[in-house]
């Protein structure tokens, strides 16, 4: 096997990638993100989704979660808009709407996650694919050019068949298996994230972010990042890329102010902040 060499990214290096909006922009043109996930005990995770996609510059995002926590799942982001999905039949007007989805976040391993998730396969929209929606990838293999996978080691591992430590091992090796399995764009997590995509180029690393992130909802915080840019009309390969050093460096901003205790929402908070230096 040939090794080639990675290319270093980060967000000074990727910035360029998003223009400043134009005077005249309206919400239309900043796309509409939908995240499907939160089952029972699991809202947050979607909630954090649709929170970072807001302030990655999404110009709508609407959570389609489980009834049974959708009329408060917006309480102190009213911008969020939230709405219950019992089956397929209520996802599929969502889905009309909107330019991206971001597929997984809280989905939960039952039955009403498992319809959900068929329904958004046969959705001709871009999907970001993250946590419990991987796990069913991993028990259903396919494939599509239309997705951004993005596991931490341990979904990698899964979708692989291998443990963890062998996939850290060799990450750079896992992620180009990963996107030649499952096609599209592969985001392998962790300190020092992989970027592998169907161009060819040499994968990408991002060494930003820090040990604070380590903390529950940040990988939800990175695929509403993801589903926001491909929303704003970056390419996948792009969106993935820009996505993880945006999300690595709103980290670090946060972590400004110490790295333990550092939350999900420090960095969605961060994002607006970090997003300035396009403007400039
Ligand atoms: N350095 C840099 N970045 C880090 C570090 C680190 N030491 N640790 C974590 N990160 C970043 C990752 O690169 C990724 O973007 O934080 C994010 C963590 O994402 P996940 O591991 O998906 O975490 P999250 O989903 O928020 O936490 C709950 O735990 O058991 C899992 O599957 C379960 O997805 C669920 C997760
Ligand atoms: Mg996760």
């Amino acid at each position: 096997r040939t090794v080639a060499a990675a290319r270093r990214i980060d967000w000074p290096s990727q910035r360029h990638l998003l223009a400043p909006r134009r005077r005249t922009a309206h919400k239309g043109d900043s796309g509409h993100v939908l995240v499907i996930g939160g089952a029972p005990g699991l809202a947050g995770a979607a909630r954090l989704a649709g929170e970072a996609a807001l302030r990655a510059g999404a110009g709508l995002v609407t959570i389609a979660t489980h009834p049974a926590h959708a009329s408060w799942l917006n309480i102190g982001r009213p911008e969020l808009m939230c709405r219950g999905v019992e089956t397929p039949v209520d996802l599929a007007p969502l889905i009309e709407r909107a330019d991206v989805i971001a597929l997984g976040p809280g989905l939960g391993q039952d039955a009403w996650g498992e319809a959900l998730w068929r329904a958004a396969l046969n959705a001709e929209r871009p999907l970001v694919v993250d946590a419990d929606a991987l796990n069913r990838l991993a028990r259903a293999p396919r494939r599509s050019d239309h997705w951004i996978l993005t596991p931490h080691p341990g979904e990698a591992a899964r979708l692989l068949g291998l443990s963890t430590a062998a996939v850290q091992l060799d990450r750079i090796a896992a992620a180009r298996t990963l996107q030649e399995r499952f096609g599209g764009v592969a985001i392998l997590k962790g300190a020092g994230s992989v970027i592998v995509g169907p161009s060819h180029r040499p994968p990408a690393i991002c060494s930003d972010g820090n040990p604070g992130l380590a903390s529950g909802g940040t990988g939800d915080a990175l695929t509403g990042v993801v589903a926001a840019l491909l929303a704003q009309g970056l390419e996948l390969e792009e969106a993935a890329e820009v996505g993880v050093c945006l999300h690595a460096a709103a980290g670090d901003a946060a972590a400004r102010e110490g790295e333990r205790g550092l939350l999900a929402s420090d960095l969605i908070a961060a994002l607006r902040g970090t997003l300035r230096s396009v403007e400039a």
